[in-house]
C-alpha cells in the first residue's frame, strides 16, 4: 500500500483497503508507543504546519505529539495569528507553506477551503475538521470499535443528534466504506443531505453496508452495537440556534433508556467535547437558561462502563500519526 504524497481530505477519496491499512498502521504505532519503541527516525528532519481556524484540544495535541514522535517539528497557527483569509488567499498561503513544510494540517470552515489548500500546496494536506467532514476522527473511531467489539464489518452504529454536519456525514461515509450499518436517528431536519446519502448508499451496495434514516428513537437504537452522539451546536454556528437545538434534539439525547434499548454490550461513543454536566462555561449557561443539567448525553451514560470516549480520544493520536507517516 503506497499513500505517499496523498492528501487526506475526506474518506470518500479512499478505498476500504486504504482506510483499513491506515487503521492497521495506527494499531501498530499504538503498540510501539506502549512498548516505548521510538519511531523518530521515520520522518526525522521534516516539519509540518498546523492551521487551526477553529479551536481544538484533541486534534491539535494529537498532531503535535504524533509529529514529534515521528521526528518532525511543528508550527501551530492559531485562529487569529496568521494572515490566512484576511490578507492572504488560500492559494497563496498554500504555496508559501508548501515551500517551507513537508505537510499541512487544516481545521476550519468549508470543505472547499481544505480542497483548495491541497490543490496548491504541492505537499500532503490533512483535514483536521471542516463543516462537512472530520476524517481523522473516523480512523480513531473505527480503531476503537475494532478494539472494543473485535470486528468492524456488520457493526450497527446509530448516530443521534445533528446528523447533517461533519460528524454525521463522516460516520455515514466510513460505515458505507467499511460495510457497517449506519442509522441516523434524529428529526428529519437533521438528516444528512440527500446527495451524500445517495452517494453512500451506492457505496454501501458494494460493501454490504446499509444506510437508514429514522425519526423513531426506539427503532433507531434497537440492538445497536454503537450509540454515537456529538454536540448539538457545532463550532462556527451562531449562538442563537441553541434554543431550537435543545428543543428539537432533546428527544434524541443519549440516556439510560437508549443504552438499555441498544444491543447487549453496546458501547457509547462521542468525538468530544461533550455537554454531560454543568462543569463548562456553555453547559452552565444553557443550564441556567433552559433549566437542564446535561444535553446530548446524560452524565450517567457518559460515566458508565459502556462509555469508551477517553480511549477513543487517545486513538486520535495514534491514527493521526498513521495518516502523517503514510502520506509523507
Ligand atoms: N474531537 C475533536 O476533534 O476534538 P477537538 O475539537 O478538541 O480537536
Ligand atoms: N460537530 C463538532 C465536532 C467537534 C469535534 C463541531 O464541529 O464543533
Amino acid at each position: 500500500m503506497n499513500l505517499k504524497g496523498r492528501s487526506f481530505l475526506k474518506l470518500l477519496d479512499f478505498t476500504p483497503e486504504e482506510i483499513l491499512y491506515l487503521i492497521d498502521l495506527a494499531a501498530d504505532f499504538k503498540d510501539k508507543k506502549k512498548k516505548g519503541i521510538l519511531t523518530r527516525e521515520l520522518h526525522q528532519g521534516k516539519n509540518v504546519a498546523l492551521i487551526f481556524e477553529k479551536t481544538s484540544t484533541r486534534t491539535r495535541c494529537s498532531f503535535e505529539v504524533a509529529a514529534h514522535d515521528l521526528g518532525m517539528g511543528t508550527t501551530y497557527l492559531d485562529p487569529s495569528g496568521s494572515q490566512i483569509g484576511k490578507k492572504e488567499s488560500i492559494a497563496d498561503t498554500a504555496r508559501v507553506l508548501g515551500g517551507i513544510y513537508e505537510g499541512i494540517e487544516y481545521r476550519g470552515f468549508e470543505q472547499e477551503i481544505v480542497e483548495e489548500l491541497a490543490k496548491y500546496a504541492g505537499v500532503p494536506v490533512w483535514n483536521g475538521l471542516t463543516n462537512e467532514f472530520h476524517p481523522t476522527q473516523m480512523l480513531a473511531d473505527v480503531l476503537t470499535i475494532r478494539e472494543k467489539l473485535g470486528r468492524i464489518k456488520g457493526v450497527k452504529l446509530t448516530y443521534m443528534g445533528d446528523a447533517r454536519y461533519n460528524m454525521g456525514n463522516s460516520l455515514m461515509v466510513v460505515c458505507a466504506k467499511l460495510g457497517m450499518h449506519f442509522t441516523a436517528c434524529t428529526t428529519a431536519k437533521y438528516f444528512p443531505e440527500k446527495a451524500l446519502v445517495d452517494e453512500c448508499r451506492a457505496i454501501a451496495e458494494k460493501t454490504g453496508a446499509t444506510i437508514t434514516l429514522t425519526e423513531d428513537a426506539e427503532a433507531g437504537t434497537k440492538d445497536a452495537d454503537v450509540i454515537y452522539t456529538d454536540v448539538w451546536v457545532s463550532m462556527g454556528e451562531p449562538e442563537n440556534v441553541w434554543e431550537e437545538r435543545i428543543r428539537e434534539l432533546t428527544p434524541y439525547q443519549v440516556n439510560k433508556k437508549v443504552m438499555d434499548n441498544a444491543g447487549e454490550g453496546a458501547i457509547f461513543m462521542h468525538c468530544l467535547p461533550a455537554f454531560h454536566d454543568l462543569k463548562t462555561k456553555i453547559g452552565k449557561e444553557m443550564g441556567e437558561r433552559f433549566g437542564i443539567s446535561e444535553m446530548e448525553v446524560t452524565d450517567e451514560v457518559f460515566e458508565s462502563p459502556a462509555s469508551v470516549v477517553f480511549e477513543e480520544a487517545e486513538n486520535r493520536m495514534h491514527t493521526i500519526k498513521a495518516v502523517m507517516a503514510a502520506t509523507l
